[in-house]
C-alpha cells in the first residue's frame, strides 16, 4: 500500500509531533525533511568555518553530500542550525539536490508522512493527505523555548521569537519553493489545542482519507 501524507507549516507549530503521532498510530515510514536542511546547513558551516560565511558552493556541495549518518546527529536541534537550514533551503541547488530522496522516500511500500515547508505543493503535490499546521506567533514562541530550555540550551524567550519571526519570514518570502499552504490542504490551528487533541484531529482526516482508498 502507498499512501502520502504531507504536513507543512511554520517552526514549532506542532508539525513534529503531529508527524511522528500519525506515523505511530499507521505504521508510516516519517521523515523530518526539516532535518535535510539543518543537515545540509550545517555540514556547510563546518565547510565554509563561520556561520556568516556559508555561500552557495558549500551549501549546494553539503547538500550532495549528505548522507542518512548526518540526520542522525543529535545537535541538528539548535537554534544556530535552523538558522543555517533557512540560509541553505532559500538556495534552489539545494532544494533540487534533496528533490528524488524526499520523493523516494514518500512513495515508500507501506505508506509515508513527511513534514516540512513544501511537502504539499512541491514535492508531493499528489499527496493523499494534506495538513497545514499553524499556531499563533507567541504560542510557537514559548513552545520552542520550552523545548530548547528543557534541553539545556541557554536562550531567553525575546531571542527564540525574535529568531522564529527571522526564519518564518525567510521562509515564506523567498523565490524557491516558499512556505504556502497547498490549496487542498486543511489548515490545522493548533493555538489552543493541547497536542493529543491536535494529533486527533489529524488522525481523524487520515482515517476518513483512507477509508475512501
Ligand atoms: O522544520 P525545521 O525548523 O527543522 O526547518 C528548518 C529550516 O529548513 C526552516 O527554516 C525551513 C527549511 N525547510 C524548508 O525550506 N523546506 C522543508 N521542507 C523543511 C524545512
Amino acid at each position: 500500500m502507498r499512501f502520502t501524507v504531507a504536513i507543512d507549516g511554520p517552526a514549532a507549530a506542532g508539525k513534529g509531533t503531529i508527524s511522528r503521532g500519525v506515523a505511530a498510530r499507521f505504521g508510516f515510514a516519517h521523515l523530518d525533511t526539516g532535518l535535510l536542511y539543518r543537515a545540509t546547513g550545517r555540514r556547510a558551516l563546518i565547510a565554509a568555518g563561520a556561520a556568516d560565511a556559508v555561500g552557495e558552493v558549500e551549501a549546494i556541495a553539503a547538500a550532495k553530500a549528505l548522507t542518512e549518518a548526518d540526520l542522525a546527529r543529535d545537535d541538528l536541534r539548535t537554534a544556530e542550525a535552523g538558522a543555517a537550514a533557512s540560509r541553505v533551503a532559500a538556495i534552489p541547488a539545494v532544494r533540487a539536490a534533496l528533490l528524488d530522496w524526499q520523493r523516494g522516500f514518500a512513495r515508500r511500500e507501506g505508506g509515508a508522512v513527511l513534514d516540512g515547508r513544501d511537502i504539499g505543493t512541491v514535492i508531493c503535490p499528489d499527496a493523499d493527505v494534506k495538513l497545514f499546521v499553524t499556531a499563533s506567533d507567541a504560542v510557537r514562541a514559548q513552545r520552542r523555548y520550552e523545548e530548547l530550555h528543557l534541553a539545556g540550551h541557554d536562550v531567553t524567550y525575546e531571542d527564540v521569537a525574535a529568531q522564529l519571526a527571522e526564519r518564518d519570514a525567510r521562509d515564506a518570502a523567498r523565490d524557491a519553493a516558499p512556505m504556502i499552504a497547498a490549496a487542498d490542504a486543511l489548515q490545522l490551528d493548533t493555538t489552543s489545542l493541547t497536542a493529543a487533541e491536535a494529533l486527533d484531529c489529524a488522525i481523524a482526516h487520515i482515517e476518513a482519507k483512507l477509508s475512501k482508498t
